[in-house]
């Protein structure tokens, strides 16, 4: 079983520290509760903290140093003591992109799959009345991932990847991480609020 050391408390102070843009913590947040939501999600729930934890972090380095992301990763979460399976897991989130270390544990193909997704979802919420991917459909959502100028940055070649080396479909992948969103963004949006003086 995998388990971190380093406390939510440091970590927030850690995404804190090097991040000042509301969108990154907001992003980090996310990441974090779908991941958790996914360790449940595939009978890993005893791993949820360890999850979580690689979510939370998995961007630290990119706001300061987007030419050394996942590079300097290393040296920021060694602030926090970060055992060196959190730092794998970090480190190769951005494998085949801006790292060179494969993912190898069920828990690191999930943050690869997860991550570019969460952040077109988060866009398609935005242009809801709503503001919210609460009241989102599948279909909804699929016809974003087709419409190649909505999100533009989102690359679905990623997304497309992660489902692969997950061994599912991207319909599930983006029906699983729909649910999942759907079922922490409340709770996000408010620490998001409460840490970035910010409200959606
Ligand atoms: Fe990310």
């Amino acid at each position: 079983m995998r388990e971190t050391k380093v406390t939510r408390e440091q970590a927030i102070s850690l995404l804190k520290k090097y991040n000042q843009e509301p969108f990154h913590v907001l992003h980090g947040l996310t990441v974090e509760a779908v991941m958790r939501w996914y360790a449940g999600a595939c009978g890993r729930g005893e791993e949820a903290d360890f999850w979580g934890m690689a979510g939370l972090l998995h961007d630290v380095d990119f706001e300061k140093y987007p030419e050394e992301h996942c590079k300097k990763a290393p040296e920021l979460l060694a602030e926090v003591n970060a055992e060196p399976e959190l730092v794998h897991a970090i480190v190769c989130h951005g494998y085949g992109l801006c790292s060179d270390v494969e993912p190898e544990d069920e828990m690191e193909k999930f943050l690869f799959a997860a991550d570019e997704l969460t952040g077109l979802i988060g866009a398609a919420a935005k242009m809801r009345p709503s503001k919210s991917c609460t009241d989102m459909e599948l279909s909804s959502l699929k016809k974003k991932f087709k419409d190649k100028r909505f999100a533009a940055g989102c690359s679905r070649d990623v997304i497309r990847t992660g489902a692969e080396r997950l061994g599912w479909s991207l319909e599930e992948l983006m029906e699983k991480t729909l649910e999942a969103m759907k079922a922490s963004e409340t709770a996000v949006n408010e620490e998001a609020a409460v840490l970035t003086g910010e409200t959606k």
